[in-house]
């Protein structure tokens, strides 16, 4: 879905942040279009998973420098909220149980947050209960989740479909998925990405991390870039996350040793 031509949805320049004084990201780059699918991969503690907390205004990481431009603004001087009315959706790499509140009345108010910022009517009880059991066959998801706590007693795949009804509920912009794939039957891939397909149009753009190819055989992604060291070190097209599965990153890192100062 590359159109050369269109706008830049996100552009990340040169994103530091640290965690209690702790530099993590050390100038990250990044550039997003409408329209197209990214993946980041890169080994365990590269700064991936800060990176999409960083964008979502996670408030553990402090931004020490550099820029992060959405839809033309200035993201980093959104709260969390303003940001995700704006249309930037985050799903969790582990994402969290919050006891006591229903799954359904967390997407209904979600769901109404986002249209209020949109200049739009909140929607009632029974046109949200419509409007939700569209969405749950966009996941293939059993309506019983719906009146259970959020992601309480959820197993780890169910955990992630849920997040995938969510963004289909509030239809981001930008959304940002971390190992959605992880823990995922096989089955459950299938259906997770073909959600994720659906949902992908020339509006919005999608930031996918994973560890693994196989998810990038259902979601195709238009670029894969490498992030290590808290930077992103090499981009490529779809065939890079091929060489990655072959060839590990050892050689990525070792080429890249010096420019980084590692
Ligand atoms: N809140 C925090 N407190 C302390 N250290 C942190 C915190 N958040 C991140 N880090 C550290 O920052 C580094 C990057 O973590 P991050 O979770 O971004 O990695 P990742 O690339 O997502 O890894 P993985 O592939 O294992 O998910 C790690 O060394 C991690 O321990
Ligand atoms: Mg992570």
């Amino acid at each position: 879905m590359i159109s050369e031509n269109s706008e830049v949805l996100l552009s990340v320049r040169d994103l530091t942040a640290d965690v209690d004084g702790t530099p993590i990201l050390k100038g990250v780059n990044l550039e997003v279009r409408y329209g197209e699918i990214h993946a980041i991969m890169g080994p365990n503690g590269s700064g991936k998973s800060t990176l999409s907390k960083v964008l979502a205004g996670h408030p553990a990481y402090q931004v020490t420098g550099g820029e992060v431009i959405f839809q033309g603004q200035n993201l980093l001087d959104l709260t969390p909220e303003e940001r995700a009315r704006s249309g930037v959706f985050l799903a969790f790499q582990y994402p969290l149980e919050i006891p006591g509140v229903s799954n359904l009345d967390f997407l209904r108010v979600a769901y109404n947050s986002r249209r209020k910022a949109q200049g739009l009517e909140e929607v009632d009880a029974f046109d949200f209960d419509d409007l939700i059991e569209e969405k749950l066959d966009v996941v293939k998801m059993n309506p019983s989740f719906l009146s259970r706590s959020l992601n309480e007693g959820f197993s780890g795949g169910e955990k992630k479909r849920n997040e995938i009804l969510q963004m289909a509920l509030l239809e981001p912009k930008l959304a940002i998925l971390d190992e959605t794939d992880s823990g995922l039957d096989i089955d459950a891939l299938r259906i997770v990405a073909n959600g994720v397909n659906q949902l992908a149009k020339p509006e919005n753009a999608t930031i996918m991390i994973t560890h693994y190819q196989r998810l990038l055989d259902y979601i195709i992604p238009d670029y894969v870039h490498v992030m290590a060291y808290g930077k992103i070190l090499m981009c490529g097209g779809k065939d890079l996350a091929l060489e990655l599965e072959s060839r590990g990153y050892d050689w990525i890192l070792q080429e890249s040793a010096v420019g980084v100062g590692v």
